[in-house]
Formats: C-alpha cells, sequence, structure tokens
C-alpha cells in the first residue's frame, strides 16, 4: 500500500480526486465545518434510514451528486475515540477493499485536534490490514484487493503531527505484516532456521549486526534448559541475535526477547490433539518482537536495541526430555521439568540471561506462554508483568496509544511457593491455580540482574476459528514502548 499525505479543508472534500472518498464521520452529529454536499449526503441518507451516525454503519453512495470522487463511504465511529475511529476506518475500508476501487482518501470529522497524529497512525495500519492477505501457501487464494493508494486528508494545522503519525503507522504495519506472515507460515515452513535468516535478512536491508547460533554454540553458552526442549526434534535449533545501535554505544540498550517454538507438541506431556495446528503459532512472541525490530530500523529513534530470539520445536521422541528430568539453566539453576509442555520458560529462563552481558536499561521478554493467560483475560489484552511500576505504567501507556492493550498481572512471592522443587532449584510447573502468574514467577528468578517486563500473549497473538490467523500483536505495544526510551 502507498500512503501519502494531501493537505484539504474538511469544507472541501468534494472536490478530492480519487476513486473512493471514505469520510470517517466521529460523535453523533454533523461536525461543524464538514463540507456541505457530503452532510447533505448524510443527512438524506439518515432521513432514508440507511445510515446512523452510530458505531459500526458504513455506506457507500456511487456518484453522489457534487462529489468528485465516484465513491463516497461514510463511516460512523459512534464515540470519538481513537478505538471508535480505528473501528470505523476498518469497516469503512471493507466498504471499497475488495471491489474496484484503487486509490481512496480518508478524513476523519468531528475528532479532537489532538488526535491527528495518532490516527494517521491508524490509517497506515488499518490501509495495511485491509489489504493483507495470507497466500505464502495457498496458491488458490484470491487476487490481491486493487486498493493500492491511501491519502490522508489533513487540515494544514495538523500536517505535522499527521506526517510523524503516517511514518510511524507505515514502519509498525510493515513490522506487523512481517510478525504476521512470519506467524501463519505453517511450521514446516517457518522454521527456527527460517526465522535465522528472516532476521538475517533484515540485518542486511537495514544495516543490523546479526548473530545466529547453532546448537553447538548454545552448548558451549551451557544454555541446558533451551537445549533440553530442542534435544526431542530433528529440527535444529536457533539462537538469533540482531542489534540496532541508534544511539552512542555508552547508552544502555532496550533488550526484546521472543518466545520461538516453531511447534508446540507439549513434547512427552503430548497436549490433546484437539486445534493442536494452532502451536504452530507458538513463535509469536519471536514473531512479534522481528516485527518490532523491522518498524524501529524503519524509524531510527536515537537509541539502542538488542532482540533475542530462542527458537526450536518442542517435540516427543526418543530423544526427547522427560518428566522428572533435572537440567542445568545458563544461570546455573537447575530445573526439574516435571511437565514438558511447560517449554516457553525453560527456553526463555537462557535467553533472559544472555540478555545480562548487554547491561541493558530494561529487558521485555514476549511469549505464548500459558493457556491460563487466555483464561484470564481473553484475546483483549494481553497479561503484563513488570519489575517496577514505572516500567509496568510505560508498557500500559504503550499498549493504549498503539491500540494494542495490556493489563497488569501481579508478582506477588506468595505465587512462586507451588515451584519448589525436591529435587532441583526450581520447578518448571506449579499447580493449576494462577497458572501465567507462576509462569512469570519461574521466568523473574532470572531476572536478579535489569528492570525487567514480561509479556504473555497466548491469548493476543492469533485468532482461532473462521478467522484463523496471527494479528501481529504486540508489535504496535513494542514498537510505542521502545521509541519511549529515544534520546
Ligand atoms: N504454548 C503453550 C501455551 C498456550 C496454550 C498458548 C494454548 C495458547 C493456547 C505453552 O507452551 C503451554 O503448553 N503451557 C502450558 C503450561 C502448563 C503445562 C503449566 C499450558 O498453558 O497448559
Ligand atoms: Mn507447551
Ligand atoms: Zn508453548
Amino acid at each position: 500500500m502507498d500512503f501519502k499525505i494531501q493537505t484539504a479543508e474538511l469544507g472541501a472534500l468534494a472536490e478530492v480526486g480519487v476513486d473512493a472518498l471514505v469520510v470517517v464521520l466521529g460523535g453523533d452529529a454533523l461536525a461543524k465545518g464538514l463540507d456541505a454536499v457530503v452532510a447533505k449526503h448524510a443527512q438524506a441518507a439518515i432521513k432514508l434510514g440507511d445510515f446512523a451516525l452510530k458505531a459500526g454503519q458504513a455506506l457507500t453512495l456511487t456518484h453522489a451528486e457534487g462529489i468528485k470522487a465516484p465513491r463516497l463511504v461514510l463511516a460512523a465511529s459512534g464515540k470519538t475515540t481513537l478505538a471508535a475511529a480505528r473501528a470505523a476506518l476498518a469497516a469503512g475500508l471493507g466498504q471499497i477493499k475488495s471491489r474496484g476501487a484503487v486509490s481512496a482518501a480518508v478524513a476523519f470529522v468531528g475528532f479532537d485536534a489532538g488526535l491527528a497524529e495518532s490516527l494517521a497512525e491508524q490509517t497506515a495500519l488499518a490501509g495495511t490490514e485491509a489489504v493483507y492477505l495470507y497466500r505464502h501457501t495457498k496458491p488458490s487464494a484470491p487476487a490481491a484487493p486493487k486498493l493500492a493508494k491511501l491519502a490522508l486528508l489533513t487540515a494544514k494545522a495538523e500536517l505535522k503531527a499527521a506526517k510523524a503519525g503516517l511514518a510511524r503507522g507505515e514502519a509498525i504495519a510493515a513490522g506487523i505484516e512481517l510478525a504476521r506472515e512470519c506467524a501463519n507460515r505453517p511450521a514446516n515452513y517457518a522454521t527456527p532456521t527460517y526465522l535465522g535468516e528472516v532476521v538475517q535478512g533484515l540485518g542486511k536491508s537495514h544495516g543490523l549486526k546479526v548473530e545466529v547460533l547453532d546448537k553447538k554454540a548454545v552448548e558451549k553458552l551451557g544454555m541446558g534448559s533451551f537445549l533440553s526442549v530442542a534435544q526431542g526434534s530433528d529440527e535444529p535449533l536457533r539462537f538469533i541475535v540482531a542489534r540496532y545501535e541508534g544511539a552512542a554505544k555508552t547508552v544502555a540498550p532496550v533488550v526484546l526477547v521472543g518466545k520461538g517454538i516453531t511447534f508446540d507438541t507439549g513434547g512427552i506431556s503430548l497436549k490433546p490433539g484437539a486445534e493442536m495446528d494452532e502451536m504452530k503459532f507458538d513463535m509469536g512472541g519471536a514473531a512479534s518482537v522481528i516485527g518490532t525490530l523491522r518498524a524501529v530500523a524503519e524509524l531510527k529513534p536515537k537509541l539502542n536495541l538488542v532482540m533475542i530470539v530462542a527458537a526450536c520445536e518442542n517435540m516427543p521422541s526418543g530423544r526427547a526430555v522427560k518428566p522428572g528430568d533435572v537440567v542445568t539453566s545458563m544461570s546455573g539453576q537447575t530445573i526439574e521439568i516435571l511437565n514438558t509442555d511447560a517449554e516457553g520458560r525453560l527456553i526463555l529462563c537462557d535467553a533472559l540471561t544472555y540478555a545480562e552481558r548487554f547491561k541493558p536499561a530494561v529487558v521485555v521478554d514476549v511469549a505464548t506462554l500459558t493457556g491460563a493467560c487466555v483464561i484470564a483475560l481473553g484475546g483483549i489484552r494481553s497479561g503484563m508483568y513488570a519489575s517496577d511500576d514505572a516500567l509496568a505504567a510505560s508498557l500500559t501507556a504503550a499498549g493504549d496509544a498503539a491500540l494494542d492493550p495490556c493489563w497488569r498481572m501481579p508478582l506477588d512471592e506468595d505465587y512462586a511457593e507451588g515451584l519448589k522443587s525436591n529435587f532441583a532449584d526450581v520447578a518448571n510447573i506449579a499447580g493449576r491455580a494462577g497458572g501465567s502468574i507462576t509462569a512469570a514467577k519461574f521466568l523473574q528468578r532470572f531476572t536478579s540482574k535489569y528492570r525487567w517486563g514480561h509479556l504473555d500473549i497466548a491469548g493476543t497473538a492469533w485468532k482461532g476459528g473462521a478467522a484463523k490467523g496471527s494479528t501481529g500483536r504486540p508489535v504496535g505495544l513494542l514498537t510505542h514502548f521502545v521509541l519511549s526510551h529515544a534520546k
């Protein structure tokens, strides 16, 4: 999708020459200053009972009198919040995306001027999402939508904000698209090796330092926990490290760590068969940090970022790790593996120890970690944990600004009680209760050297059912969070 900003006064929308003019109407009254011809058509449609200024309403008028664009799309948001505007824009684009229009222009009417930057960002995101279609392993997928050019109509006073927002939105959209594509590809395509190649490719195209470690190098580092998960699979593991350097070497980096289980069968603690295919999405954390790396590298902020992905399959086999096995993590702590399906924390703990070498300003890990988090928060908010209140506030703010929200969960020491083991320093599972929290408590043991945040994205990284597919979350949250560290 090609994006551009075009200055236009809201009173002169009728003159805009594109294939489709999309007007997002905020609030329950037609805003003052709205183009009189557009307002006349909206009023007429309301009078006919074909349209209302309510969330979810969208209507296309063809060759509307006095409107230069052959299609006038009216989309109502109801509320004048950013989220409502985004939803209305998506509905508006939904009216035209798979039809004849190649170019479209979007205008937001009735929204606070303070939202201009965020509205521009969301325009890029909604435009990209409207035309994304998975096709890598589906040659019969329909041809890409014709819609290819999207202009944002902006009043002169809001031009600067809109430009900044659009640039950020384009970068985040590219990151989300990469994350979705990686996660949507099946596990026999999106292998650990493939993820390594994707990051190598980003390194080349964006001038990043990339290291892809194989089993031998991981053995040398003493990552006994990560290795124990990988040992059941014939698919070789990868430990991927990439560095974006936008500030002086002395500036402590933000470190993002992603869970890259390219397929999670559960291992010897085998999962039930129903919906097991969805465990190809168990590298959603990895996909999101890779996508964030791309977004950040495109925006070139003045900060340093390190991305770490631990990638392998979790498979049962004659060589697979068994319940009761004790392994030694890179930190030196021994772990009793009581359930081989609690494998995410086993690969992350070694990645979190590895992160120490960067003397990070902050480390945030991202993982499709627990079914319990899906039960707790569903698919709306990611579970968020933070070692201090300021970090929690900053992750919350990033999620809100990006419309990619999270919700803070507790880390009371009492939750760690169930992780005690008679045979190792720690067990990899506690009881069923509070499963997302006990997983976080396990990880916390490996993060004593830095400020630490953890996102459990088991509910938000992908959708099941008819719309099965990766969401690309939380690339938006993470990109906003990383950018908040720019000098
Ligand atoms: N990848 C899963 C978590 C998951 C399950 C995400 C379902 C989304 C949907 C993770 O590796 C896992 O299997 N966790 C176990 C932990 C348990 C054994 C303590 C779980 O949540 O059941
Ligand atoms: Mn598992
Ligand atoms: Zn898993």
